[in-house]
């Protein structure tokens, strides 16, 4: 596993956390930068954000585990989200969210063998104008159809598998 933050972001967050009033307004920022590193969250970055902020880990895990774009088990490289909120449930999102399911050979919550893709229901994206949707990384894709749905993952496939940097959960 890589480390949690790089010595850099550390000095960063310790330095930021002095000079705010509530400190624990970082703590998104901060789970979030562990997860760019390690691809979710550990218990031991837990602890290190509570360190930093001067919060409990219960604190910490609170917000985590409310906030569903932290991970706080492993996940694939590339996590789909999907909207099952009612405009995306009215406009075929059921049938969107089976497909997929058909299509990577996984359940919800469930991972790709080749541990690139991981499969979860979410809330409203925002996108209700053009459901159903999904959100892989931070790109919400609306209005699919399977043809889309083939489409997208083929190109986040290839994406993830490109030596740039991760996508962002
Ligand atoms: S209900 Fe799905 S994007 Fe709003």
């Amino acid at each position: 596993m890589n480390a949690l933050l790089t010595e850099t972001q550390l000095e960063e967050f310790r330095t930021r956390a002095a000079e705010m009033p509530h400190p624990r307004e970082l703590v998104i920022d901060l789970l979030r930068a562990i997860q760019n590193n390690c691809g979710w969250v550990p218990d031991e970055g837990v602890e290190l954000a509570g360190e930093i902020l001067g919060l409990s880990p219960v604190q910490v895990e609170e917000v985590a585990t409310f906030y569903d774009k932290i991970f706080r088990q492993p996940v694939g490289r590339r996590v789909i989200h999907v909207c099952d909120s009612i405009c995306c449930w009215s406009r075929g999102g059921e049938q969107v969210y089976g497909y997929l399911q058909e299509k990577l050979g996984i359940v919800p919550g469930g991972t790709t063998a080749d541990g690139i893709f991981t499969l979860l229901p979410t809330c409203c994206l925002g996108a209700c104008g053009e459901a159903p949707a999904m959100m892989i990384g931070l790109t919400t894709y609306g209005d699919l159809t399977k043809e889309r749905i083939n489409e997208i993952l083929a190109q986040e496939r290839q994406a993830a598998l490109s030596p740039l940097p991760r996508g962002e959960g």
